[in-house]
C-alpha cells in the first residue's frame, strides 16, 4: 500500500455532513487551499462555518441538501458533481444512536454504503470518511462500548471490503475528542463546552474523568485537505494522533489561559484508549502534521468564541 501526492490538484470535493462542527472547519480549509466544495448536509444552516469565517464571501460554496440515505439522490449529486475526492463526514453521534438505534445504522452505515457505491458506480477513487476512536476495542470485553462504536467498527470493515471486491481506496479517519468553535453536540462536546464557559465567566463541570488525545479541530481539518490532495492504494485507517493528555491537563490549560476560570472536572469515569494508536497510515499518505499544543488550541478557541460574541452580542452562541 503506496501512497503519492498527486501532481495535478484536485479541486472539487464532495462534502458530507456539510454542515456540522469538522465540516464546517475542513470548508474553510478547503476554501483556503483554493478547493472547490460541494457542501451537501440534510440541512442548510451554515451558522457553525459563519461563525468561524465572518469573512467568507457568499457564494463561494455550492450548497445541496442531500440525505445519505437516500441513495439515489447521492448518486445523481455525484454523476453531477463529479468530484476528485468525497469527504465523508455525515453521521448520527452516540446519544442519538443510543437512542434510535435503526436511524443509527440507517445513517452511519447505510449512509456509509451508498457513498461507496456512488463513488464506484462514477469512478471516485479517493474516499475520506470519518470512523472514531468508538470503533476502537476498549474495556473487560475489548470491544466498542456503544452502537456507535460498532456502526463506526462496521464502516472500517465495509471499507475494507470495497478494497478487497472492488479496489476502491479509502482513507478512514479517527479522530478522538476533537474541540473548537461550533463543537456543540455529542458526548465529548463537554471539553469545548467548558472552553466556550471560561471564555464567557460562566461555570461549568466536565461530566467525566479520561486521558485521551484532545485535538484542535483546525489541526484536523489541515489533515483532511492534505488527504484530499493525495493519492494511495488500500483501505487505509489511521489514527491522527498518539499524544494522551488527562482531563486534569485540559483544566490546567483553561485555566492558564482564562485565569480564576470557574471550570471543574467530574470524578465520573469514561473509558478511553489511551495508548495503542498507529498515526503511521495517514503520515504514509501525507507526509509528517503539526499538532497544536493544549493551551494554544485552547487559547485560540477562547479567543475566538469572544470575537463570536462580540461581533453578535445578543445572538445565540455558534
Ligand atoms: N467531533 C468529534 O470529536 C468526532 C470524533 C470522532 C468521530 N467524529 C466523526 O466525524 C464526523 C463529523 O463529526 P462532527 O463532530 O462534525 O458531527 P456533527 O454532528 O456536528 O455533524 C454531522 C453532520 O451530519 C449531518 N447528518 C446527519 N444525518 C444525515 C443524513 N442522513 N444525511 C446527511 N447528513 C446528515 C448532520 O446534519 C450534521 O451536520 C462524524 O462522522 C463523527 O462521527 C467526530
Amino acid at each position: 500500500m503506496t501512497s503519492q501526492t498527486s501532481d495535478q490538484t484536485p479541486d472539487r470535493v464532495l462534502i458530507t455532513g456539510a454542515t456540522g462542527f469538522l465540516g464546517s472547519w475542513i470548508m474553510s480549509a478547503l476554501l483556503d487551499a483554493g478547493i472547490h466544495v460541494m457542501a451537501t448536509d440534510i440541512n442548510d444552516d451554515y451558522h457553525r462555518l459563519e461563525a468561524l469565517r465572518p469573512d467568507l464571501p457568499g457564494g463561494m460554496i455550492d450548497r445541496r441538501i442531500l440525505d445519505v440515505t437516500d441513495a439515489a439522490a447521492l448518486d445523481a449529486l455525484v454523476a453531477e458533481a463529479r468530484p476528485t475526492g468525497i469527504i465523508h463526514l455525515a453521521a448520527l453521534q452516540i446519544p442519538v444512536c443510543r437512542e434510535k438505534p435503526a436511524a443509527g445504522a440507517a445513517v452511519n452505515v447505510g449512509g456509509h454504503i451508498n457513498i461507496f457505491e456512488a463513488a464506484r458506480a462514477h469512478g471516485i477513487r479517493r474516499i475520506i470518511y470519518t470512523s472514531s476512536i468508538a470503533a476502537k476495542p476498549r474495556g473487560p470485553e475489548n470491544a466498542p462500548s456503544n452502537l456507535y462504536g460498532v456502526f463506526k467498527k462496521t464502516d472500517e470493515e465495509i471499507a475494507r471490503i470495497y478494497w478487497q471486491d472492488h479496489a476502491m481506496p479509502s482513507l478512514g479517519l479517527r479522530p478522538y475528542i476533537v474541540y473548537g468553535v461550533g463543537r456543540d453536540d455529542g458526548e465529548t462536546s463537554a471539553i469545548t463546552r467548558a472552553i466556550q464557559a471560561a471564555a464567557m465567566g460562566e461555570a461549568y463541570e466536565i461530566p467525566f474523568a479520561t486521558r485521551s488525545c484532545f485535538q484542535y479541530a483546525g489541526d484536523i481539518a489541515k489533515v483532511f485537505v492534505r488527504a484530499a490532495q493525495a493519492e494511495w492504494r488500500g483501505a487505509l485507517l489511521s489514527d491522527i494522533s498518539d499524544r494522551v493528555n488527562s482531563i486534569d491537563d485540559v483544566l490546567s490549560a483553561i485555566h492558564t489561559v482564562v485565569p480564576g476560570a470557574r471550570v471543574t472536572g467530574s470524578q465520573t469515569e469514561r473509558l478511553s484508549p489511551d495508548a495503542g494508536f498507529d498515526v503511521a497510515p495517514l503520515r504514509q499518505v501525507i507526509g509528517e502534521w503539526q499538532e497544536t499544543p493544549l493551551a494554544e488550541g485552547v487559547r485560540e478557541t477562547v479567543e475566538l468564541y469572544r470575537a463570536i460574541a462580540a461581533r453578535q452580542p445578543s445572538a445565540q452562541r455558534a
